[in-house]
């Protein structure tokens, strides 16, 4: 479970500022500002969901030399990955970031947070800090039914459109499978939806270690929450307490200890390359729910126990997401150099998805994290998938 988490944090902070670009490295909270710095207009937007997170979308409403018109322009929606944030899709700059070339192609462009990362650590009632527990008590479900649904539904009604095309990183995938098989009536609200590397099937999770680490996710994410280790991102997360009593009366203690090294070093590393402006931050229980799927080798909801799952769901085992449902067009992009996500497992849901079709990126060492950090990836990857959804919209638009 640790490893996992350290794997995913890896997967994030290890991810440098690509280089030559001479823009100042502003923090996560300054995202609105750094797209203004850049030369576009940036909007934001508070988006209220039923549970009370108070999530922070950002919106590019045009182009660079464009000008604010009465024109309306087909919408984009784009969702960032596990412990990540809407900064990382302008990362790689005006020339190369898919959310301005987006806007510089003509689209109205939105930028999801999901609940709980930097800019989503609001709530109405329920103070981050103090209440963490029940704060942080959430996975991918309630960032793709709740977050996401209410995002997407936010947008639609603001810019009075009745559909848009939805991109997605990795987790913002997954969040896109559990909405649109979980409440299929959102599919009539995707033009179009494009996941890179978008995490579904665990048939085949590409690492042997962690797929053994799994194994233990439900007593040691027991463990976390007895301890209070709910958020994997404040610096005190990983920080052990003045009493170490407490942490070492558990069992899990060795996992503990190797945990807080490990952030250690990915703090310093984080520090030297201000690779901690990629670092959003996530509830300890999304990487639970992603340890159960590896360990069970499906895509499921979350698994309470047996007892707990009756009650729940009525049955002994969780309910799997049945994608079957997803009516959507959908394009899923991957890499063969995945370390989180493996070729067989995208083919089988593209198999089972009525309308989508795979594309693999067209360089073998491509990673997980190139697809928003690769300056390549507009050659390879993201000028393929602005082409496709202009060619959507002018099939639209011509009422075909
Ligand atoms: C679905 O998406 C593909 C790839 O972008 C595109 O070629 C196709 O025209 C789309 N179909 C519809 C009905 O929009």
């Amino acid at each position: 479970m640790w490893s996992l988490a350290l794997l995913f944090g890896l997967v994030v902070c290890t991810l440098s500022v690509p280089t030559g670009r001479n823009s100042p490295a502003f923090a996560i909270e300054e995202t609105a500002e750094w797209i203004r710095y850049e030369g576009y207009v940036a909007e934001t937007h508070n988006v209220v969901t039923h549970d009370g997170y108070i999530l922070e979308v950002h919106r590019i409403p045009y182009g660079r030399f464009q000008t604010a018109s009465t024109a309306k322009r087909p919408v984009v929606f784009l969702m960032h990955g596990l412990m990540a944030a809407s900064n990382c899709y302008i990362l790689l700059g005006p020339q190369n970031s898919l959310a301005y070339n987006y806007a510089d192609a003509g689209f109205d462009v939105w930028l999801g947070n999901a609940r709980g990362n930097k800019l989503s650590r609001r709530h109405e009632e329920l103070d981050p800090d103090n209440q963490k527990r029940d704060f942080f008590d959430f996975s991918f479900e309630e960032i793709g039914k709740y977050d996401v649904a209410q995002m997407i539904d936010y947008v639609l009604e603001y810019t009075g459109s009745e559909q848009l095309h939805y991109v997605g990183h990795s987790q913002g995938g997954t969040a896109f499978l559990v909405l649109a098989s979980s409440l299929p009536e959102y599919n009539a609200k995707f033009a179009s939806v494009n996941l890179l590397a978008g995490v579904g099937y665990q048939n085949y999770f590409p690492s042997l270690p962690l797929r053994t680490l799994a194994r233990l996710t439900n007593t040691i994410y027991a463990s976390a929450v007895a301890l209070g280790l709910v958020e994997v991102a404040a610096p005190s997360f990983f920080r052990r307490g003045d009493d170490d009593s407490i942490i070492n009366a558990v069992p899990e203690d060795e996992y503990l200890s190797e945990l807080s090294t490990i952030t250690e070093l990915l703090r310093d590393g984080a520090d030297d390359s201000d690779n901690s402006n990629m670092f959003g931050g996530a509830a300890l229980k999304q990487i639970a729910h992603f340890g159960q799927n590896i360990r069970d080798k499906t895509f499921r909801r979350w698994d309470y126990g047996l007892l707990e799952n009756r009650r729940v769901y009525g049955s002994v085992s969780p309910p799997v997401y049945d994608l079957s449902l997803i009516t959507s067009n959908v394009t899923m992009h991957y890499t063969v150099s995945d370390v989180l996500l493996d070729e067989r497992d995208v083919l089988a849901m593209v198999n089972d998805l009525p309308n989508a079709r795979a594309r693999k990126v067209a360089r073998e060492d491509f990673s997980h994290l190139d697809f928003v950090a690769a300056l390549d990836a507009k050659e390879l990857l993201t000028d393929y998938i602005i082409e496709s959804t202009v060619q959507i919209e002018n099939l639209r638009s011509t009422g075909k």
